[in-house]
């Protein structure tokens, strides 16, 4: 008879051999030290289910403190799928989260399914590949913009770092990051500003297959221009290696992280929504341009979801009045130009034609009234036709954004 087991994973190696090498299979390519700095953080995140002895399928569910849980690695291997073991270790795993909020990352084509046992969608997000020499050149200007300074770990605060992981991430895990920072071969980098304060930080790590390049992760920055100017410099090392690597990956969690990599010219692999039970952290989602794997997602209740969608329209609407303004910017220069070539027209035409010069009676009667003379041109008063009777753009109030709470994702004001 057959017998089906659950139970923990208990050491780095078999955290390796099933969840890493699972994971590796179904090209989700994990980093080459996942096991240690997961283990570091929950030992008791990762579990394997074994058919006779044999390990056939896994699951993850890495608990932060006592109010979040963030699942994952939920892998049955080919030949056991739909017999109805992924469900037994899914629900073990859900139960290990006790009376946590649990975060999941989940592959768009499992949506309805997690939706179906309690799990709401947050942000629709994606993975994507960057080929380095392609990408290096969509930076060009990228590192006049921004003026903060790209540091190494060693030479910042690691309690400083840790704390701003922990205000942006939203939950405290010192014990992981201690190990994720310095993995063997990996690149973290810290971004500070002119008060020496940390913006951004990132970490570039090998994957767990050596061919399979290297993953960004996490990618957090207080706007998009730090955001890229950290990338640059960690991929400008990347490619410094004696054996550079041939991708590097990123998912992407939200539009604006999406926007970036679409900018840098990723190329999407697949496609992934964060979901979560219950209440997510208090984290900063609007730095958030590459979380950790398995993040936990903002807000579950559908006021979160039309705040952002609003924002998102009055960040248009804001784009499409500046664009309006351009326009009318360039209309009072030509404006202003013709007034000069008009009047010097008209100093020319009275040079040549004295006798036609105006009365001062005619002049009164033609200024105001718009009259034209000698097939001149209807004169324009100093105001052009398009300001008159309206605000001038200075004057007009800005579109509000609505108040950055519920974890929506506004842009910030830096990359204005
Ligand atoms: C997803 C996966 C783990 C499911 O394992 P499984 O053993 O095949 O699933 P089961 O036999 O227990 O489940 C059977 C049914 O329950 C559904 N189901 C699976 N997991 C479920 C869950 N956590 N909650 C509710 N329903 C679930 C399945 O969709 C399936 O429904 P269907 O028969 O209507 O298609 C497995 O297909 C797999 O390893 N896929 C590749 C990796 C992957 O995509 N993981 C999910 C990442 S988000």
């Amino acid at each position: 008879m057959e017998e089906f087991k659950i139970r923990l994973i208990n050491t780095e190696e078999e955290y390796e051999s099933v969840v890493l090498k699972a994971m590796a299979e179904e090209g989700w390519r994990p980093g080459l030290k996942d096991a240690e700095c997961y283990r570091a953080c929950d030992p008791t995140a990762a579990f394997v289910g074994e058919l006779n002895g044999k390990p056939i399928c896994c699951a993850s569910m890495t608990k932060y403190g006592d109010r979040f849980a963030f699942g994952g690695c939920y892998i049955v291997s080919k030949e056991h799928r739909g017999k109805g073991y992924g469900v037994k270790i899914y629900n073990a795993a859900i139960a290990s989260a006790e009376s946590r909020s649990i975060g999941i990352f989940a592959l768009l084509h499992m949506e309805e399914t997690f939706q179906s046992c309690g799990f709401h969608s947050q942000f629709y997000g994606a993975r994507f590949d960057f080929h380095l020499p392609t990408t290096m050149t969509c930076f060009a200007e990228i590192s006049e913009k921004s003026p903060v300074e790209i540091k190494g770990i060693e030479q910042v605060n690691l309690e400083a770092l840790f704390e701003y992981d922990t205000i942006v991430f939203g939950v405290e895990r010192h014990a992981f990051l201690s190990k994720w920072l310095h993995v063997t071969g990996s690149h973290a980098r810290v971004a500070t500003n002119s008060e020496g304060s940390i913006v951004s930080y990132t970490v570039a790590r090998p994957t767990f297959v050596k061919e399979e390049g290297y993953r960004i992760g996490p990618l957090f920055a207080d706007c998009q221009s730090i955001a890229e100017k950290l990338l640059k410099a960690v991929f400008e090392e990347l490619l410094q290696q004696e054996e550079p690597p041939s991708v590097v990956c990123i998912d992407t969690p939200t539009k604006r992280a999406i926007e970036l990599a679409e900018k840098l010219q990723g190329k999407r692999s697949f496609d992934q929504v964060y979901m979560v039970m219950k209440d997510p952290p208090d984290a900063c989602f609007d730095k958030w341009f590459y979380p950790l794997p398995f993040p936990t997602a903002p807000q579950s209740s559908a006021r979160a979801v039309s705040t952002q969608l609003l924002n998102e329209r009055m960040k248009e609407m804001s784009e499409r009045i500046e664009a309006m303004d351009q326009i009318t910017h360039n209309m009072d220069r030509e404006f202003k130009s013709s007034r000069v070539l008009l009047s010097a027209i008209q100093s020319i035409d009275e040079v040549l034609n004295p006798s036609s010069r105006p009365s001062s009676a005619e002049v009164m009667s033609s200024r105001g009234s718009g009259g034209s003379r000698r097939g001149m041109p209807r004169r324009w008063g100093d105001t052009a036709p398009w300001r008159r009777g309206t605000k001038k753009s200075a004057e007009r109030q800005p579109v509000r954004r609505l108040p950055q709470t519920e974890g929506t994702l506004l842009h910030s004001q830096c990359e204005e």
